[in-house]
């Protein structure tokens, strides 16, 4: 299907913020991680605005690679995501709901119920993020001393999703006739058993949940490394990258659109949101000023770790804070794109590891008055290498009251974004309802 022409939004949401002081800053809503009150008010704001999505960020686990700097930031208390989305989906009406579910550490009919489950509860606005797990700590939730290698985690998460889009199938989507007169609940022919026995999981089926009114919840990625590429190009509907610039935003899409041509699929029918952490103020230097006040709001102890963290194994525990990152090489088990990506910022502009760690806490901010930002995103857009953004709010609620209020108006002025009137989160985002794969004989 041909892309939309005008940007689309979807809002990483985390009660506390986005940056890991964000908690702290002046006005900031401290207790926003687990007050639902609170998330649902950020909810329908975000919705009256026009934001296409909610999304759930998840771990399962403290959200942190060693628990020595957790205690200084809001990342160790949080819903887990089906719950709250859940309860969100009372509250609001219109925007897609979507949910991180990790393949290395659930059972795929479990997830699949769930998705399911959330999707015929909203009427059609359920997503799936699917990941593979990037905090080493989730293992040891599991039964594991150790977490899955990087291939062998992609190869389980690929069967995951196979064994999940069959369970969806298990009926027909005129299935679940419901006539009183016959006394037929459901066509029995209308319905199968994926009976799966793979390398990673036995499932029999079918699911206990008619098809869902999308037909597939919209499947959603972050796939960077080259093996989390392929994995977005076959199954991503909406991809989330990380760009540090546009260079690499256009880079990045470029590779993706040839990998999903490969893998048999329309390019048309996949978006690319990049992130994207906006700080809206009256001027560009009040914006600027309040970035470095929430910069200055790391505790040095955070600093190192969320270095540390983003880069794979390595101790930083001994290194200087205001010397160069040593030049560590390039192999992990974890976000090697990440890794890759940290080593080529610290080698070009020579950054110390407090200079990082200002960044990382930023996620990338990008701040100042709502014509900056709106200047910033209509270059992106020109690009056509991003169909909309996911935005994670520094912090709550001013960034995101201030966004909606300020650029989104903005935007639909000069014509690049138009607020979506309704359907399902498929409708919403323009991509096709699959079809139930053909009963095999
Ligand atoms: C915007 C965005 C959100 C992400 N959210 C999560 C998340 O909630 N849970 C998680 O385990 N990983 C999350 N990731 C990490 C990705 O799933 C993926 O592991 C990462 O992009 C590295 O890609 P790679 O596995 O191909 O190296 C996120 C990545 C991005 C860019």
């Amino acid at each position: 299907m041909p892309r939309p022409d005008t940007l689309q939004f979807g809002a990483l949401l985390h009660g506390s913020g986005g940056h890991i002081a964000g908690w702290r800053y002046p006005g900031a809503h401290a207790s926003g991680e687990l007050d639902f009150p609170f998330c649902s008010r950020i909810a329908t704001t975000l919705e009256d605005g026009g934001f296409s999505v909610i999304f759930i960020a998840d771990v399962v686990a403290v959200w942190g690679h060693q628990l020595d700097s957790l205690h200084r930031t809001a990342r160790a208390d949080f819903f887990e995501p089906f719950t709250l989305l859940s309860a969100l989906s009372s509250v609001t009406d219109r925007i897609g709901l979507v949910a991180t579910a990790t393949t290395s550490y659930n059972e795929p009919y479990t997830i699949a119920r769930k998705l399911a489950s959330l999707d015929h509860l909203s009427g059609g606005r359920a997503g799936w993020n699917v990941v593979t797990s990037v905090v080493p700590l989730e293992a040891a939730n599991f039964g594991r001393d150790a977490h899955y290698g990087h291939e062998e985690r992609y190869a389980r998460a690929a069967e995951f999703v196979d064994v999940v889009t069959g369970l969806w199938d298990s009926y027909a989507d005129d299935a679940v006739i419901r006539d009183k007169a016959s006394g037929i609940y459901f066509d029995r022919d209308g319905r199968r058993a994926i009976q799966h026995d793979g390398e990673h999981f036995r499932v029999a089926g079918p699911l206990n949940i008619a098809r869902p009114p999308q037909g597939w919840p919209v499947i959603f990625q972050a796939g960077a490394s080259e093996t989390g590429r392929a994995f977005a190009a076959r199954y991503g509907e909406v991809v989330f990258t990380a760009p540090q610039t546009l260079d690499q935003a256009v880079a990045y899409r470029a590779a993706l659109d040839a990998q999903v041509a490969e893998a048999g699929r329309d390019p048309g029918d996949v978006r690319v949101w990049p992130l994207l952490s906006p700080i809206v103020a009256d001027t560009d230097a009040e914006a600027e000023e309040v970035l470095a006040t929430l910069g200055s709001l790391v505790h040095e102890d955070v600093l190192r770790r969320i270095v540390q963290d983003n880069f794979g194994d390595e101790d930083f525990s001994d290194l200087d804070l205001d010397e160069p990152l040593p030049d560590f090489g390039a192999e992990t088990d974890r976000s090697q794109s990440r890794r890759a990506g940290i080593l080529e910022l610290a080698r070009s502009e020579g950054l110390t590891l407090r200079q990082l760690g200002v960044r990382f806490a930023a996620g990338g901010a990008v701040a100042g008055s709502a014509a900056t930002i709106a200047d910033h995103l209509t270059e992106w857009h020109a690009s056509g290498a991003i169909d909309g953004f996911t935005v994670s709010f520094p912090y709550l609620p001013d960034t995101a009251d201030r966004f909606v209020g300020e650029v989104l108006p903005l935007l639909a002025e000069r014509g690049i974004f138009r607020p979506p009137s309704g359907g399902t989160l498929r409708e919403q985002l323009g991509l096709p309802r699959p079809a139930r794969a053909a009963v095999p004989a």
